[in-house]
């Protein structure tokens, strides 16, 4: 009876745990900043279309690849990889999957740490009341010259990146994740009073309509890589560290529930803040393909007009920044695992290490929205450039090693052992893995070459 009692009370507060920490990594920046500028980028509803299709057919089934890859393997990515190789009798040349993962959080964390240092600033501009009473046109000012000034955007960057990694090495990551808790509650009663604003306006439906009539001439081959991408950047998928936090998943736990409910909760965060963000554009006459800077020019807006514009603004950009950092503590936690783990670094040393390099990579980003912002490979910037590496190849292209491993090398009995679903829901996955998400891929990385456009 104890031991009954014991066991339930044991599953439930690990898969609570699992919940937080894969929830606190995926909704981030990705939902709230970059969601909604890629989409008005991409031609608004045919580029939603196209990324809900992503998420349901490729990233889900994917993301539950990978939990259960970690839950078997019990081990970081790299040696995860290693295990399962050799247990399916695989080429251990798989541990490189675990490599590109690494390097992909370090890279992308470079960048995401300059952006959450935006919202860190925004924060103070809010608390001061810098948006009351200003239009459109001088809330863009103010971003611009926010972004053409190296000096602030590096002061930011550094701060965002130094609590990032003061959480990294002191490992009380436990303490930040419970903050997913209030978190994502807060965030939402704050995205719905902004959306609740934006029925003031008179422009919800023209957002609606915006965001939910897909008018497919509109996509372009760019447009399609992008979304398939941005499903794997929002779930926080095809690096290695859902695989990472999947090992730390108790036994018992069903692990496609799990994942449903954290896609659930991921998708609603990003579609919510579109919805709060283009009543505000199409009200104010603002362009959709602002770019990088949309969030940070819109909500403003409401927050200056709006009665407790000041303290909501605030907590805008406060969720804002918690969010991106529930995130950012685990872009490089792959990266230090490894390093704690295969050159006996300590975390701390490990942290510095890793911390002071991805903050120098940083400085390029920050640069390259002012001073090198003329300096364009491939027609992009520095930024746009590692994003797009990062988001766009990188990460499909281990979310697409992943589900191979998981459907065409891992033997099935494995699988099925491992994921405990019914018969049906399991056959339901392993084809969308095995077949849908791969072909799904390959075609929308080819047709992104140009080969079958
Ligand atoms: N998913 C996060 C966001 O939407 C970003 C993120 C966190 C991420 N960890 C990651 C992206 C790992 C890729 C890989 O903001």
């Amino acid at each position: 009876m104890t031991n009954k009692r014991e066991s339930i009370h044991g599953q439930w507060s690990s898969r609570w745990a699992f919940i937080l920490a894969a929830t606190g990594a995926a909704v981030g920046l990705g939902n709230i900043w970059k969601f909604p500028y890629i989409m008005g980028q991409n031609g608004g509803g045919a580029f939603v279309v196209l990324y809900l299709a992503c998420i349901l057919l490729v990233a889900t089934p994917i993301f539950i690849a990978e939990v259960m890859l970690g839950r078997r393997a019990r081990r970081s990515p790299v040696q995860g990889m290693t295990v399962l190789a050799q247990e399916e009798r695989a080429s251990p040349a798989w541990k490189y999957l675990g490599w590109m993962g690494v390097i992909a959080g370090f890279l992308i964390l470079s960048y995401y740490s300059v952006i959450m240092g935006w919202a860190m600033a925004y924060v103070e501009r809010a608390m001061t009341g810098s948006f009351n009473g200003l239009d459109g046109a001088a809330l863009q000012r103010m971003f611009e010259s926010f972004k053409a000034n190296p000096m602030e955007l590096l002061f930011w960057h550094s701060l965002a990146m130094l609590i990032t990694m003061l959480v990294v090495v002191r490992g009380v990551r436990a303490g930040l994740q419970a903050f997913t808790v209030l978190l994502m509650p807060a965030l939402f009663v704050i995205l719905l009073l902004l959306v609740g604003y934006g029925v003031s306006t008179g422009y919800f439906g023209a957002a609606f309509s915006y965001m939910f009539t897909p008018d497919f001439s509109k996509l372009t081959a760019h447009s399609v890589v992008v979304a398939l991408g941005h499903s794997f950047f929002t779930l926080s998928i095809g690096m290695g560290l859902i695989m990472a936090y999947g090992s730390y998943m108790p036994e018992k736990v069903s692990i496609g529930q799990t994942a449903l409910l954290v896609v659930a909760a991921d998708t609603t965060v990003a579609l919510l803040a579109g919805l709060a963000i283009y009543p505000v554009v199409f009200a104010n006459g603002l362009e959709p393909s602002a770019g990088p800077g949309l969030v940070f020019q819109t909500l403003p807006i409401a927050f200056g007009h709006m009665p407790l514009g000041v303290l909501i603004g605030t907590l805008f950009f406060a969720l804002l920044t918690l969010a991106a950092w529930t995130s950012s503590i685990s872009m490089i936690e792959p990266a230090i695992a490894h390093v704690v783990e295969k050159r006996g670094w300590t975390r701390v040393k490990a942290g510095i290490w890793l911390g002071l390099g991805a903050w120098l990579l940083g400085i390029a980003s920050v640069l390259s929205f002012n001073h090198w912002n003329e300096f364009k490979l491939f027609g992009k910037t520095f930024f746009e450039l590692l994003d797009f590496a990062t988001s766009n190849i990188m990460l499909p292209l281990g979310g697409l090693l992943i589900a191979i491993f998981a459907t065409w090398i891992m033997r099935r009995e494995s699988s099925f052992d491992e994921l405990g679903m019914s018969e049906r829901a399991y056959t339901l996955w392993r084809i969308l893995t095995r077949y849908v998400a791969p072909l799904g891929i390959v075609v929308i990385f080819l047709y992104g070459l140009g080969i079958l456009a």
